[in-house]
């Protein structure tokens, strides 16, 4: 049997493997290389960077939920300067794809970092936040196509590197939203960043949460996740980062096959630390079993009938 072969490739992007981490999930820097070595993973997406420092939102701001959990965090970071001069050296040495998710309240915001980040060595692409559901202004942009196409066409204009938008279901008009974020450029679009909810102290009688709402993250919204890179395979012709509960081969694998480029694991690394690189041997092994010798074999082969698609389209 040849050698498996993971390669995933992007644009002018070449991942060795198809599987990275969710933003703001992974440390900030180099926390989980004490677990493994960060070279097996395909890319390491960054925690949001923001223009200035900070702290982020009052505590309690992470809760624990069936299946998943809350978290309110608000972007906690030290700010972009801080972000190149630290953060950046370290992963300069380490043999992947740097992706660096940014955040900003005005579209100034997100032009800004992108100049800053343009050309600095070893950052391979941007991932633009326009969906971050625990600040002010986090989800304005995601929540209007006209928005989300002037950030992403700014931002365009602004670097030569490859960038990825940030989407979530809470966009009411959540394809709308993806097709002006692919008119206005975007290289891929990253699903889904997590979705509001709340909790209660019934003893107290007040929110779990000190921001009351929190964005669910975890197994609970995986269904969520995939029926919507699923619905944005069938509509458009653009890579995707899949996230969303991703936990194990298994379920990096229902995302390849309904056509997921790169698949990224999350909330699963804060209850089982290099499940990311479980991943990676896990789909690996069943692509042995299967008899495959590419992943690209895999990728986006769901088997859907016409009957079925236009059963879907009326579910429930
Ligand atoms: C504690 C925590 C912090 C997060 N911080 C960020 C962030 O800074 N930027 C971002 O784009 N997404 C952030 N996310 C969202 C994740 O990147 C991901 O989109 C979401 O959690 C769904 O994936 P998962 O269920 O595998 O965690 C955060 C999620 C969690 C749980």
């Amino acid at each position: 049997m040849n050698k498996i072969n993971l390669t995933t490739k992007i644009g002018t992007l070449v991942f060795k493997n198809p599987v990275t981490v969710a933003s703001g999930t992974f440390g900030s820097k180099g926390e989980y290389a004490h677990y493994f070595p960060l070279e097996r993973l395909g890319a390491v997406v960054t925690k949001t960077v923001t223009r200035a420092p900070r702290r982020g939102n009052q505590m309690p701001r992470i809760w624990e939920t069936p299946s998943g959990m809350l978290n309110s965090i608000g972007l906690q970071n030290k700010g972009i300067d801080d972000f190149i001069e630290h953060k950046i050296p370290y992963f300069q040495n380490i043999k992947t794809h740097l992706i660096v998710n940014i955040a900003g309240e005005s579209v100034d915001d997100f032009v800004y970092l992108a100049k800053r980040l343009d050309s600095v060595k070893g950052v391979s692409a941007l991932e633009l936040n326009i969906s971050c559901p625990n600040v002010k202004k986090g989800l304005e942009f995601c929540a209007r196509p006209d928005l989300a196409f002037e950030v992403v066409r700014e931002v365009k204009q602004a670097t030569k590197l490859p960038i990825f938008t940030k989407l979530s279901p809470e966009a009411r008009d959540f394809l709308g939203v993806t097709e002006a974020v692919i008119k206005a450029g975007t290289n891929g679009v990253s699903l889904i960043n997590t979705i509001r909810g709340m909790a209660v102290d019934i003893e107290k009688r007040t929110p779990q949460l000190a921001n009351i709402f929190g964005g669910l993250s975890g197994p609970a919204i995986r269904p969520i996740a995939l029926r919507y890179v699923y619905e944005v395979k069938q509509a458009f012709d653009i890579p995707v980062i899949a996230m969303g509960g991703i936990s194990t081969a298994q379920d990096a694998l229902e995302f390849l096959i309904t056509g997921a480029d790169l698949v990224a694991v999350g909330t699963a690394t804060f209850v089982n630390p290099t499940a990311p690189i479980e991943v990676v041997s896990g789909i690996e092994a069943y692509l042995k079993r299967k008899k495959h010798t590419s992943v690209s074999d895999i990728r986006g082969t769901l088997k859907v009938n016409q009957e079925q698609k236009s059963n879907g389209a009326t579910a429930g």
